[in-house]
Protein backbone atom coordinates (compact mmCIF):
# COMPACT_ATOMS: atom_id res chain seq x y z
CA UNK A 1 0.00 0.00 0.00
CA UNK A 2 2.90 2.41 -0.25
CA UNK A 3 2.29 5.35 -2.17
CA UNK A 4 -1.08 5.64 -1.52
CA UNK A 5 -2.87 8.45 0.67
CA UNK A 6 -5.94 7.76 2.77
CA UNK A 7 -8.81 9.89 4.76
CA UNK A 8 -9.98 8.50 7.63
CA UNK A 9 -13.19 10.26 8.89
CA UNK A 10 -13.87 9.42 12.62
CA UNK A 11 -10.06 9.06 12.72
CA UNK A 12 -10.08 10.16 15.95
CA UNK A 13 -11.03 7.31 18.16
CA UNK A 14 -11.57 3.35 18.19
CA UNK A 15 -11.66 1.49 14.15
CA UNK A 16 -10.76 4.85 12.57
CA UNK A 17 -7.69 5.70 14.93
CA UNK A 18 -6.34 1.86 14.48
CA UNK A 19 -6.78 1.82 10.52
CA UNK A 20 -4.97 5.35 10.54
CA UNK A 21 -2.12 3.85 13.08
CA UNK A 22 -1.89 0.77 11.16
CA UNK A 23 -2.11 2.36 7.44
CA UNK A 24 0.70 4.88 8.82
CA UNK A 25 3.15 1.58 9.51
CA UNK A 26 2.66 0.16 6.32
CA UNK A 27 3.80 3.77 4.96
CA UNK A 28 0.29 5.17 4.05
CA UNK A 29 -0.03 8.67 3.80
CA UNK A 30 -2.95 9.78 6.34
CA UNK A 31 -5.52 12.71 6.70
CA UNK A 32 -7.18 11.97 9.95
CA UNK A 33 -10.44 13.98 10.04
CA UNK A 34 -12.64 13.94 13.16
CA UNK A 35 -15.09 16.46 14.50
CA UNK A 36 -12.83 16.27 17.62
CA UNK A 37 -9.60 17.82 16.30
CA UNK A 38 -7.82 17.00 19.95
CA UNK A 39 -9.01 13.75 19.78
CA UNK A 40 -7.62 13.59 15.62
CA UNK A 41 -4.12 14.87 16.67
CA UNK A 42 -4.09 12.43 19.46
CA UNK A 43 -4.23 9.93 16.51
CA UNK A 44 -1.19 11.45 14.72
CA UNK A 45 1.16 11.23 18.32
CA UNK A 46 -0.84 7.42 17.97
CA UNK A 47 1.33 6.52 14.32
CA UNK A 48 4.49 5.56 15.70
CA UNK A 49 5.37 5.98 12.03
CA UNK A 50 4.46 7.52 8.48
CA UNK A 51 2.79 10.71 7.13
CA UNK A 52 -0.27 11.67 9.42
CA UNK A 53 -2.60 15.07 9.93
CA UNK A 54 -5.69 15.88 11.85
CA UNK A 55 -7.91 18.09 10.12
CA UNK A 56 -11.09 19.45 12.20
CA UNK A 57 -14.28 18.13 9.95
CA UNK A 58 -18.01 17.12 10.76
CA UNK A 59 -18.53 15.04 7.69
CA UNK A 60 -22.13 16.11 8.20
CA UNK A 61 -21.18 19.55 6.27
CA UNK A 62 -20.27 18.95 2.58
CA UNK A 63 -18.45 22.24 2.69
CA UNK A 64 -16.23 21.43 5.26
CA UNK A 65 -15.59 18.37 4.19
CA UNK A 66 -14.73 19.77 0.32
CA UNK A 67 -12.36 22.13 2.07
CA UNK A 68 -10.38 19.65 4.98
CA UNK A 69 -10.09 17.60 1.82
CA UNK A 70 -8.58 19.94 -0.51
CA UNK A 71 -6.15 20.86 1.88
CA UNK A 72 -5.42 17.04 2.98
CA UNK A 73 -4.26 16.81 -0.75
CA UNK A 74 -2.06 20.10 -0.51
CA UNK A 75 -0.75 18.33 1.93
CA UNK A 76 -0.32 14.79 0.84
CA UNK A 77 -0.98 14.43 -2.48
CA UNK A 78 -3.94 12.87 -4.45
CA UNK A 79 -6.17 10.61 -2.14
CA UNK A 80 -6.27 7.02 -3.20
CA UNK A 81 -8.84 5.97 -0.43
CA UNK A 82 -11.31 6.85 2.16
CA UNK A 83 -12.31 5.08 5.05
CA UNK A 84 -15.75 6.64 6.36
CA UNK A 85 -15.55 5.49 10.03
CA UNK A 86 -17.26 8.99 11.47
CA UNK A 87 -20.29 7.41 13.64
CA UNK A 88 -22.43 7.15 16.26
CA UNK A 89 -24.84 5.10 18.33
CA UNK A 90 -27.97 6.79 20.39
CA UNK A 91 -30.47 4.47 20.68
CA UNK A 92 -33.83 4.56 22.27
CA UNK A 93 -37.47 2.32 21.41
CA UNK A 94 -38.83 4.20 18.07
CA UNK A 95 -41.99 4.98 20.05
CA UNK A 96 -39.69 7.26 22.40
CA UNK A 97 -36.81 8.52 20.33
CA UNK A 98 -37.14 11.89 19.49
CA UNK A 99 -36.86 12.98 15.96
CA UNK A 100 -33.96 14.86 16.48
CA UNK A 101 -31.84 12.07 17.96
CA UNK A 102 -33.07 10.02 14.73
CA UNK A 103 -31.75 12.91 12.50
CA UNK A 104 -28.38 12.53 14.26
CA UNK A 105 -27.66 9.49 13.91
CA UNK A 106 -28.88 9.05 10.34
CA UNK A 107 -27.06 12.49 9.67
CA UNK A 108 -23.92 11.07 10.94
CA UNK A 109 -23.39 7.57 10.15
CA UNK A 110 -25.69 7.46 6.45
CA UNK A 111 -25.17 11.10 5.52
CA UNK A 112 -21.51 11.63 6.38
CA UNK A 113 -20.63 8.49 4.75
CA UNK A 114 -22.67 9.39 1.97
CA UNK A 115 -20.75 12.92 1.35
CA UNK A 116 -17.57 11.32 2.02
CA UNK A 117 -17.60 9.45 -0.23
CA UNK A 118 -19.11 11.73 -3.15
CA UNK A 119 -15.90 14.04 -2.35
CA UNK A 120 -13.53 11.76 -2.42
CA UNK A 121 -15.13 10.04 -5.63
CA UNK A 122 -15.21 13.90 -7.65
CA UNK A 123 -11.56 13.59 -7.01
CA UNK A 124 -10.64 9.99 -7.67
CA UNK A 125 -13.32 10.59 -11.05
CA UNK A 126 -11.31 13.53 -11.96
CA UNK A 127 -7.77 12.30 -11.68
CA UNK A 128 -8.46 8.97 -12.56
CA UNK A 129 -7.56 7.19 -9.66
CA UNK A 130 -7.88 3.93 -9.88
CA UNK A 131 -8.90 4.19 -5.74
CA UNK A 132 -10.67 1.61 -3.13
CA UNK A 133 -14.05 3.04 -0.36
CA UNK A 134 -13.99 1.32 2.78
CA UNK A 135 -17.57 2.46 4.26
CA UNK A 136 -18.46 0.65 7.87
CA UNK A 137 -21.86 -1.47 8.20
CA UNK A 138 -22.59 -3.46 11.29
CA UNK A 139 -24.49 -5.91 12.40
CA UNK A 140 -27.78 -4.39 12.81
CA UNK A 141 -27.44 -3.48 8.99
CA UNK A 142 -28.88 -7.68 9.07
CA UNK A 143 -30.24 -8.35 12.43
CA UNK A 144 -32.32 -6.59 14.70
CA UNK A 145 -29.96 -6.33 17.77
CA UNK A 146 -31.44 -8.35 20.52
CA UNK A 147 -30.88 -5.90 22.97
CA UNK A 148 -32.71 -3.53 21.26
CA UNK A 149 -33.73 0.17 20.66
CA UNK A 150 -31.14 0.60 17.92
CA UNK A 151 -33.92 1.31 15.08
CA UNK A 152 -32.19 4.67 14.23
CA UNK A 153 -28.90 3.04 14.21
CA UNK A 154 -29.46 0.03 12.31
CA UNK A 155 -31.83 1.82 9.98
CA UNK A 156 -28.26 4.34 9.42
CA UNK A 157 -26.35 1.42 9.14
CA UNK A 158 -28.65 -0.80 6.54
CA UNK A 159 -28.45 2.45 4.46
CA UNK A 160 -24.73 2.57 4.53
CA UNK A 161 -25.00 -1.24 3.22
CA UNK A 162 -27.03 -0.06 0.22
CA UNK A 163 -25.25 2.58 -0.42
CA UNK A 164 -22.04 0.37 -0.27
CA UNK A 165 -23.36 -1.99 -3.29
CA UNK A 166 -24.92 0.88 -5.09
CA UNK A 167 -21.85 2.88 -5.63
CA UNK A 168 -19.75 -0.25 -6.20
CA UNK A 169 -21.66 -0.93 -9.49
CA UNK A 170 -21.62 2.79 -10.22
CA UNK A 171 -18.02 3.55 -9.91
CA UNK A 172 -16.61 -0.02 -11.35
CA UNK A 173 -16.24 0.98 -14.28
CA UNK A 174 -13.80 3.69 -13.08
CA UNK A 175 -11.75 0.92 -11.61
CA UNK A 176 -12.88 2.37 -8.20
CA UNK A 177 -13.80 -0.31 -5.59
CA UNK A 178 -16.45 0.15 -2.67
CA UNK A 179 -16.62 -2.14 0.11
CA UNK A 180 -18.17 -2.60 3.71
CA UNK A 181 -16.76 -3.48 7.02
CA UNK A 182 -18.54 -4.85 9.40
CA UNK A 183 -17.05 -4.84 12.66
CA UNK A 184 -19.24 -6.99 15.59
CA UNK A 185 -18.83 -5.46 19.13
CA UNK A 186 -15.40 -3.46 19.48
CA UNK A 187 -13.97 -2.04 21.96
CA UNK A 188 -14.26 1.95 21.30
CA UNK A 189 -16.35 4.43 23.04
CA UNK A 190 -18.85 3.85 20.85
CA UNK A 191 -19.39 0.50 22.18
CA UNK A 192 -20.35 1.71 25.27
CA UNK A 193 -22.21 5.08 24.35
CA UNK A 194 -25.75 3.81 24.95
CA UNK A 195 -25.46 1.57 27.84
CA UNK A 196 -25.23 3.07 31.43
CA UNK A 197 -21.70 3.02 33.13
CA UNK A 198 -23.57 1.13 36.19
CA UNK A 199 -24.82 -1.80 33.34
CA UNK A 200 -21.56 -2.07 31.82
CA UNK A 201 -19.54 -4.86 33.55
CA UNK A 202 -22.77 -6.88 33.48
CA UNK A 203 -23.56 -6.72 29.66
CA UNK A 204 -19.62 -6.72 29.39
CA UNK A 205 -19.61 -10.61 30.50
CA UNK A 206 -23.12 -10.76 28.32
CA UNK A 207 -22.28 -9.69 25.20
CA UNK A 208 -18.64 -12.08 25.98
CA UNK A 209 -20.37 -14.77 26.67
CA UNK A 210 -22.98 -14.65 23.52
CA UNK A 211 -20.14 -13.84 20.82
CA UNK A 212 -18.82 -17.21 18.97
CA UNK A 213 -15.29 -16.96 19.28
CA UNK A 214 -15.95 -15.27 23.18
CA UNK A 215 -14.44 -11.66 23.31
CA UNK A 216 -15.10 -8.63 22.37
CA UNK A 217 -12.64 -7.48 19.79
CA UNK A 218 -9.69 -4.35 19.64
CA UNK A 219 -10.28 -2.12 17.42
CA UNK A 220 -6.89 -3.31 15.41
CA UNK A 221 -9.23 -6.78 14.31
CA UNK A 222 -11.64 -4.65 12.03
CA UNK A 223 -8.63 -1.60 11.54
CA UNK A 224 -7.09 -4.45 9.87
CA UNK A 225 -9.97 -5.99 7.80
CA UNK A 226 -10.28 -2.17 6.24
CA UNK A 227 -6.80 -2.24 5.37
CA UNK A 228 -7.19 -5.41 2.87
CA UNK A 229 -10.25 -4.20 1.83
CA UNK A 230 -8.34 -0.39 0.84
CA UNK A 231 -4.94 -2.54 -0.68
CA UNK A 232 -3.95 -4.52 -3.74
CA UNK A 233 -4.67 -8.34 -2.27
CA UNK A 234 -8.49 -7.37 -2.67
CA UNK A 235 -7.93 -6.12 -6.08
CA UNK A 236 -11.06 -8.13 -7.26
CA UNK A 237 -13.28 -7.20 -4.85
CA UNK A 238 -16.44 -4.84 -4.99
CA UNK A 239 -19.54 -3.92 -3.30
CA UNK A 240 -18.73 -6.59 -0.53
CA UNK A 241 -19.29 -6.67 2.65
CA UNK A 242 -15.74 -8.23 5.14
CA UNK A 243 -17.52 -9.41 8.35
CA UNK A 244 -15.58 -9.25 11.30
CA UNK A 245 -17.66 -9.91 14.09
CA UNK A 246 -16.87 -12.92 16.26
CA UNK A 247 -19.27 -15.14 14.53
CA UNK A 248 -22.48 -13.35 15.49
CA UNK A 249 -23.84 -13.08 12.42
CA UNK A 250 -23.07 -16.95 11.97
CA UNK A 251 -25.04 -17.88 14.69
CA UNK A 252 -29.04 -17.89 15.65
CA UNK A 253 -29.57 -16.84 18.92
CA UNK A 254 -32.48 -19.59 19.45
CA UNK A 255 -30.31 -21.93 21.57
CA UNK A 256 -33.06 -24.74 22.79
N1 LIG B 1 -17.46 -0.34 18.07
C1 LIG B 1 -18.34 -1.19 17.61
O1 LIG B 1 -18.73 -2.14 18.31
C2 LIG B 1 -18.86 -1.07 16.19
C3 LIG B 1 -19.60 -2.14 15.66
C4 LIG B 1 -20.11 -2.04 14.36
C5 LIG B 1 -19.87 -0.90 13.62
N2 LIG B 1 -19.16 0.13 14.14
C6 LIG B 1 -18.97 1.32 13.29
O2 LIG B 1 -17.60 1.57 13.13
C7 LIG B 1 -17.39 2.97 12.96
C8 LIG B 1 -16.34 3.43 13.95
O3 LIG B 1 -16.88 3.28 15.25
P1 LIG B 1 -15.98 3.22 16.57
O4 LIG B 1 -16.52 2.11 17.37
O5 LIG B 1 -14.56 3.27 16.22
O6 LIG B 1 -16.48 4.57 17.27
P2 LIG B 1 -15.70 5.67 18.14
O7 LIG B 1 -16.75 6.35 18.94
O8 LIG B 1 -14.52 5.09 18.83
O9 LIG B 1 -15.16 6.66 17.00
C9 LIG B 1 -16.05 7.40 16.19
C10 LIG B 1 -15.37 8.72 15.85
O10 LIG B 1 -16.27 9.43 14.98
C11 LIG B 1 -16.20 10.79 15.33
N3 LIG B 1 -17.41 11.46 14.88
C12 LIG B 1 -18.67 11.32 15.36
N4 LIG B 1 -19.50 12.13 14.70
C13 LIG B 1 -18.76 12.79 13.77
C14 LIG B 1 -19.05 13.77 12.79
N5 LIG B 1 -20.29 14.26 12.65
N6 LIG B 1 -18.04 14.21 12.00
C15 LIG B 1 -16.78 13.74 12.16
N7 LIG B 1 -16.44 12.84 13.09
C16 LIG B 1 -17.43 12.37 13.89
C17 LIG B 1 -16.06 10.80 16.85
O11 LIG B 1 -15.56 12.05 17.31
C18 LIG B 1 -15.12 9.63 17.06
O12 LIG B 1 -13.77 10.06 17.09
C19 LIG B 1 -18.76 3.63 13.17
O13 LIG B 1 -19.34 3.90 11.91
C20 LIG B 1 -19.54 2.58 13.90
O14 LIG B 1 -20.93 2.72 13.70
C21 LIG B 1 -18.64 0.07 15.41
Amino acid sequence: MADQHIAVTGGGSGIGRATAVLAAAAGVRVSVLDRDHAAAQQTVQAATAGDVHAYACDVTDGTALSTVLDAAERTSGPITGLVAAAGVDRGGLAHQLPEDVWRDVVDVNLTGAFLAARDVLRRMVAARTRGALVLCSSPAAFVGFAAGGASAYAASKGGVSALTRSLAVDYAAHGIRVNAVVPGATETPLMWAAVAQADRDVMREQVEREIPLGRIADPTEPARAVLWLLGQESSYVTGSHLVCDGGVLAKASISV
